[in-house]
């Protein structure tokens, strides 16, 4: 079984830890709330918290930890500045969602950042539009770092049996069979051009980990629990059940892209995964990252530094000559003959009731999918 990022996966749940004598809290956003989790169950090994004011600026700058590890996303609990008016370096203060105590962290530093060089090297972007960025201007001015427990589970109304840790994938893994596993993120329905590159790579390795992010999103995608169904009923009638495993990663979506694609790649190889796809623009939003930047930046570290290999595919599609999927690396023809659709245009397509083409999206899917979206608009 391949290691966790850094040599060892984290554990840092405890739920008999006691918090009766910690009197300060901080409220957490739905966010961090997904954070302190991930980071609890080890998804996000090596962190063992909320990065201090020394790694987050060697992750915003080098892309790294400060002892080197490759890390390229901040992983930060913003706290308004009264709060942080109030907490001290040293103390454990309780984390709160909604009036409950989820975790405990143990204050290592308070700072504040500068989000502007945030904005611009980890999103590469500096306006408001970038759905990412704004987020992180939304949320409040100062992080505190330092060392968390996960006391409290997240409860989860329907899909719990999807809600795996990475010690928990892992052991399916083990079970399975499986050595080479490779792991497939996405935020969106499964559409045939995913199909076919997770197919591809099916080919090659022994097990497909189909892990759709269903943390925080923008308003305009496409609901988790829209989605869940749709892979439910993907998987039930074009999947060989044996050689794929569905499971979530509940996180929130940065929309950073580049730097998105290799904290998706680290994260997954907690999980247990070997192999991670990495297609056209991956965790990209309008037009603020090249087609293909998600994969050059894998070349930026050296071997070695990363466990987990990337596998790299091009923008696929169906091309009505070649009658097959294909991608721009395997097609021959020009874009007339390919079926291409926006995110946007099937979005708008699937709330007004019109149904994309086969070619596009699988019927049983499009069903799913037209259903769903008109409860939400409902
Ligand atoms: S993401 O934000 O989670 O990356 P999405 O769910 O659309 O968005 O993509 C999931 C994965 O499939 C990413 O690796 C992305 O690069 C890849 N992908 C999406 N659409 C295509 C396509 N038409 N051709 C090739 N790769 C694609």
């Amino acid at each position: 079984m391949i290691q966790a990022h850094g040599g060892t996966l984290i554990d840092r749940f405890d739920q008999s830890y006691d918090t009766s004598a910690l009197t300060k809290e901080i409220e957490l956003d739905s966010f961090s709330l997904s954070d302190l989790e991930l980071i609890g169950i080890g998804a996000f090994s090596p962190l063992t918290g909320f990065l201090g004011k020394e790694d987050y600026e060697s992750v915003v700058h080098n892309m790294r930890l400060a002892n080197g590890t490759v890390w390229s996303i901040p992983v930060t609990l913003p706290v308004l500045e009264e709060k942080a008016a109030t907490l001290t370096v040293g103390e454990k203060v309780k984390l709160v969602f909604n009036g409950e105590v989820y975790g405990v962290i143990e204050i290592a530093d308070i700072f504040t950042p500068d989000k502007k060089v945030e904005a611009s090297n980890v999103y590469r972007a500096s306006d408001d539009a970038h759905p990412g960025v704004k987020k992180m201007f939304e949320r409040p001015n100062v992080y505190v770092g330092g060392e968390i427990t996960l006391i409290k589970r997240v409860q989860h109304d329907r899909f719990e049996t999807y809600y795996l840790d990475p010690k928990e994938t892992r052991a399916k893994f083990e079970e399975l069979g499986w050595k080479r596993i490779v792991g497939f993120q996405t935020r969106n329905p499964v559409h045939r051009a995913h199909e076919y590159i997770q197919k591809s790579a099916l080919e090659i390795v022994d097990g497909l980990f189909l892990n759709p992010l269903v943390g925080e999103t923008k308003s305009d995608d496409i609901p988790a629990n829209v989605r869940m169904e749709s892979y439910e009923v993907l998987l039930d009638k074009y999947y060989p059940r044996d050689r794929v495993f569905l499971a979530v990663f509940p996180a929130a979506m940065r929309y950073a892209g580049p730097r998105e694609a290799i904290f998706h790649a680290i994260v997954r190889q907690n999980y247990g995964c070997t192999h991670f796809i990495v297609g056209r623009d991956h965790a990209g939003v309008g037009d603020y990252y090249g087609t293909y930047d998600a994969q050059l930046i894998f070349s930026e570290f050296e071997e070695g530094e990363l466990a987990i290999s990337p596998l790299f595919f091009e923008h696929s599609f169906f091309c009505k000559a070649c009658g097959n999927m294909a991608s721009t690396k395997t097609c021959p023809h020009g874009k007339e003959d390919h079926v291409v659709l926006s995110g946007t245009k099937v979005r708008q397509m699937l709330s007004e009731g019109v149904v994309p083409p086969p070619e596009f999206s699988r019927k049983e899917v499009v069903e799913v999918l037209i259903r769903g979206m008109q409860k939400v608009h409902a």
